[in-house]
């Protein structure tokens, strides 16, 4: 951030450095810039405990930089951390992102001369642009240019420079940066909820574009063509900042789970037409695919699941990471393919999708965050209205994604007839009626769901099982139960279940059934009493009426009425992100920031 008055930076910069938490880090460090010397502060730690050490927020200075750090290239130390600097300590580079040619520039650097310090990818960065400097006598903007060019990877950068006191270069290239425009400063952040608090009006770099921000000018530049300023109108940011707060809540993902009423109420209002086109396209389009990671890849399987049930769409859902190497071959331009990311910045999805576009597919994307990479690289975008999620935990954003999922469904059933206008309506109107239910869960279901968590909390492995669509609302289940709670749960279809995982089960081994009472009834049944003849304790998610299911069950997760099918994951996954919540609460971990994971999944 770079102000036209005389504001100090450094405690502003950690203020916002602190509302991005929430991504996931392990060192923290400040640059700043103060009657022409730089200054720089890092170590390794949280925020907090590194402010507390060494005192980051007493740096002089109306121009910083900030950077949290969450290591892939050298451990968790202090010289690993951000910003790093060249030997002449003039410049600050902070990055995200990976440079994957950095061995071969490291060694070319290191034989000009040139000592590196840390063994992270991003040293080489300040590098390079002090030898432009140097060699080339140019102005830092194309010694910047000159060193991203060399570079291979992923980046967002900002780059301070002793000798450009007034000046914040930016660039990005397949990682986020977005750049807000206050009344007496200029920010730019990998997430808009660090400037949120500070301004609403947002200006989004693209791909491959490099910005000067001095305190009253955003200059924006392609790196391919340096000399020719791009307009670019600011986008007004609707979120407040108080909705990226906690709500009065002890954590961000129970604020979440009961944000999960408004967030599909919302989403229900995205305007038909748009789904209409999106229908149009894929009833045109031969191979319709589905890619995501993570939750986003649950919601995709059940997306799946809604297109064949409803619509006879022959589709693949396919974890992204594994897109290019299964189908790789097979995309063409008689090809769409659906990115599902809440994000819209997961590096496995976004390659996925770059590929498709490539081979000539079309690009549709169901994302929570407007301007996000992978929607502008779409044909059509589904813009979920889930609000900002902090949580690492996807919780309201995975509803909201199944929303899309059914709206869409429906749309395309009715195009191709596979469902008449009578159906369609019925189905509307259990749709709406979708947000009522899920408050009645949260709201009933709570006090039984923390004693069953209570009494589980010491087990060590779960088995999650569903049939049908419900085989991704198990997975999900068991998801969320292992990443915040680290209580091993594995998920599988029940039907599979006695080819391999019923080894594992011996007496009072928990194992959870997502049960609605539908055409998989009778054989859930059967797994069922398989798992109970070797003594497994049943919990499982059961509507109301369902007296056969509830009478085998120890622990009863209760959905208060029916749900048709292709919307039960919307209701049945509830009971068990509360679930996995209460679980971690009791086993005394943090749910909002759990070991090991980030929000954003920026690397491969
Ligand atoms: O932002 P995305 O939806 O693309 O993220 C994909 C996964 O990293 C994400 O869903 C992850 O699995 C969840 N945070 C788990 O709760």
């Amino acid at each position: 951030m770079v102000f036209n008055d005389n504001t100090q930076v450094a405690p502003l910069l950690k203020d916002s450095l602190k509302r991005l938490e929430y991504r996931g880090y392990d060192s923290v460090g400040l640059a700043t810039i103060s009657e022409g010397k730089i200054y720089i502060k890092k170590d390794k730690g949280k925020i907090d405990e590194v402010e507390e050490r060494i005192t980051l927020t007493d740096l002089p200075g109306n121009i910083g930089i900030a950077h949290t750090r969450w290591a892939t290239h050298g451990g968790v130390t202090k010289l690993n951390a951000h910003p790093h600097h060249c030997c002449t300590n003039k410049l600050a580079v902070v990055h995200n992102g990976i440079i994957s040619n950095f061995l071969d520039l490291q060694e070319e650097i290191e034989e000009m001369g040139h000592k590196f310090i840390s063994e992270c990818d991003t040293e080489v960065l300040p590098h390079l642009i002090e030898i432009n400097l140097r060699k080339r006598k140019t102005k830092l903007k194309e010694a910047v240019i000159r060193a991203l060019k060399r570079v291979h990877g992923e980046y967002a950068v900002a780059i301070l420079h002793e000798d450009y006191p007034q000046q914040i270069i930016v660039a990005r290239k397949d990682s986020p940066l977005v750049i807000g425009i206050g009344s007496n400063a200029v920010f730019a952040a990998s997430d808009i909820p660090a400037f949120l608090h500070l301004t609403n009006q947002a200006l989004i770099l693209e791909d491959e574009e490099i910005a000067v921000l001095t305190p009253n000018r955003v200059e924006i530049y392609k790196l391919s063509d340096p000399n020719t300023i791009i307009p670019r109108e600011p986008i007004t940011i609707q979120w407040t900042s108080e909705m990226a707060q906690k709500g009065g809540m002890p954590h961000f993902m129970l604020k979440e789970i009961h944000e999960q009423p408004r967030a599909i109420r919302n989403t229900l209002l995205i305007d038909p037409e748009n789904i209409i086109d999106i229908a149009k396209m894929i009833n045109n389009t031969k191979n319709v695919f589905i890619t995501a990671a993570g939750t986003s890849f649950h919601a995709g399987l059940a997306g799946s699941y809604i297109f064949n049930n409803l619509t006879k769409t022959n589709n693949r859902a396919l974890i992204s990471s594994e897109f290019i190497d299964n189908v790789g071959n097979i995309i063409d331009d008689d090809s769409v393919v659906l990115g599902v990311s809440q994000s819209g910045e997961s590096m496995d999805t976004l390659t996925a999708l770059k590929f498709a576009k490539k081979a000539g597919a079309k690009i549709i994307s169901i994302t929570n965050v407007v301007g996000s990479s992978i929607t502008r690289l779409s044909d059509h975008i589904i813009n979920t209205q889930a609000g900002p999620e902090i949580g690492v935990a996807a919780t309201k954003t995975f509803v909201v994604q199944l929303i899309a999922f059914c709206m869409l469904g429906m749309q395309l059933g009715k195009i191709k007839g596979a469902i008449d206008q009578s159906e369609f309506r019925d189905l509307k109107h259990h749709l709406d009626f979708l947000p009522d239910i899920v408050q009645k869960i949260i709201i009933n279901q709570e006090e039984n769901i923390k004693i069953a968590a209570d009494q589980f909390s010491k087990k060590d492995n779960f088995l999650y099982l569903g049939r049908g669509i419900n085989t991704a609302t198990a997975s999900e289940g068991a998801l969320k139960l292992k990443e915040i709670s680290y209580i091993h749960a594995e998920s599988y279809p029940a039907g599979e279940s006695k080819h391999g995982p019923i080894a594992l089960i011996e007496p009072d081994f928990p194992v959870v059934f997502v049960a609605p009472p539908d055409d998989t009834q009778e054989r859930l049944i059967t797994n069922i009493m398989e798992m109970k003849a070797r003594g497994a304790k049943i919990i499982s998610v059961v509507e109301i009426d369902d007296l056969k299911i509830q009478k085998l069950s120890d622990i009863k997760f209760i959905i208060p009425s029916k749900v048709p099918n292709i919307f039960t994951p919307v209701a049945y996954i509830v009971p068990l992100q509360m679930f996995a919540y209460f679980s971690a609460i009791k086993r005394g971990f943090d749910p909002d920031k759990p070991r090991n994971l980030a929000k954003t999944v920026t690397v491969h």
